[in-house]
């Protein structure tokens, strides 16, 4: 293990006001968004679309690092380069998904365990041999009646911790993941309480498992109120109240905080970013990024539509969006952006 390149590339991922881009949904996950969109849910269909967004020109000025699933770090351009390299040539950092998703959690009614420890070591050094240089582990955590409860917040940050000692142990930046979901009616200051809490929870178990926080980045949901709740409040608020949050439990070694957009709106996601780095962005330990996916992606995936003919303009959208989040890291993010 070495750790100071662990550092260099943690630090990497967040430079020059860049964020990532995650396209690492599992299969079930891809066919689901496909068949929303009307999109035949095979290998081929999701290979030109992985092909689609990693051939999108100007990516690399949005991003540093792309977040991959397994199928897709052994997939192939049509011209037969390998993903993987093409990323690499870029100048993007290639990243891959390594849990393989959250289960019911036994003896606790409605939550979740994310699962993937066992045979880990393994599956790491293979995809660092492969080139991947960053990895990252989600843990799902839902606010309902009761819920969430400390054993489920215990054993997903147990479990992060664990992945995060494995990946820097085979020389991979952890990206840890713990999402906080938006589904529910909770208010703006219940997702704030649990929020702390499993962020809190989340570094006392990195603590333990004696992981380098530098070597870091963590991928956290913005505090937010529940979908259904009535009162939805506005973009500054929850900029307020998430850096609030934020400030209180993620230790100032941390090189840098890659939001999850969670089902925000693309627009929606680059304007709470970016009014969190014009409000604070100064006075901050961490940088301020982004490691969206639908909030970045959803555009695209519905112009392309499965069809080779949609390529350049699902690739604009694909730019647009990025871009968006780049100008929202420097706080530099208008409205205007989006009418263009
Ligand atoms: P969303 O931005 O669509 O929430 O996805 C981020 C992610 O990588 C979930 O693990």
């Amino acid at each position: 293990m070495n750790l100071k390149e662990i550092i260099i590339i943690a630090k990497s991922l967040v430079a020059n006001d860049k964020g990532l881009l995650a396209m690492d949904e599992s299969n079930p996950t891809c066919n689901k968004r496909f068949a929303a969109a009307g999109i035949p849910q095979t290998e081929e269909f999701r290979r030109s679309y992985r092909e689609m967004i990693i051939t999108t020109p100007g990516l690399s000025e949005c991003v540093n690092g792309l977040i991959l699933y397994d199928e897709t770090i052994r997939q192939k351009k049509k011209d037969g380069t390998l993903f993987i390299k093409a990323i690499t040539d870029l100048g993007i950092i290639p990243g891959i998904k390594v849990d393989v998703g959250a289960k019911d959690l036994a003896g606790h009614n409605g939550e979740k365990i994310t699962e993937g420890l066992d045979g880990l070591r393994d599956r790491l050094s293979e995809y660092f041999q492969m080139g991947a240089r960053f990895a990252k582990w989600r843990a799902v955590i839902t606010i309902g009646n009761g819920i969430p409860s400390r054993g489920c917040i215990e054993a997903n940050a147990n479990a992060l911790a664990r992945y995060a000692g494995l990946c820097q142990e085979a020389g991979l930046v952890p990206i840890v993941e713990p999402e906080v979901l938006m589904i529910g009616e909770h208010t703006l200051e219940h997702c704030f309480e649990v929020t702390e809490e499993v962020l809190r929870t989340v570094f006392r178990h990195l603590y333990l498992q004696r992981i380098t926080l530098e070597g870091m980045i963590l991928k956290p949901n913005m505090v937010l109120p529940g979908l259904t709740c009535p009162k939805q409040e506005s973009v500054d608020a929850v900029a307020d109240i998430t850096v609030e949050c934020l400030l209180r439990a993620v230790p100032a070694a941390v090189p840098g905080i890659a939001f999850l957009s969670g089902g925000q709106s693309g627009e929606l996601a680059s304007a709470r970013l970016n009014a969190m780095n014009v409000r604070f962005k100064s006075r901050l330990p961490w940088a301020l990024a982004f490691s969206f996916a639908r909030a970045i992606q959803q555009p695209a995936l519905e112009i392309w539509h499965g069809e080779e003919s949609n390529v350049s303009a699902a690739q604009k959208a694909l730019y647009h969006r990025a871009n968006c989040n780049l100008f929202a890291r420097r706080g530099e993010y208008i409205d205007k952006m989006e009418r263009i």
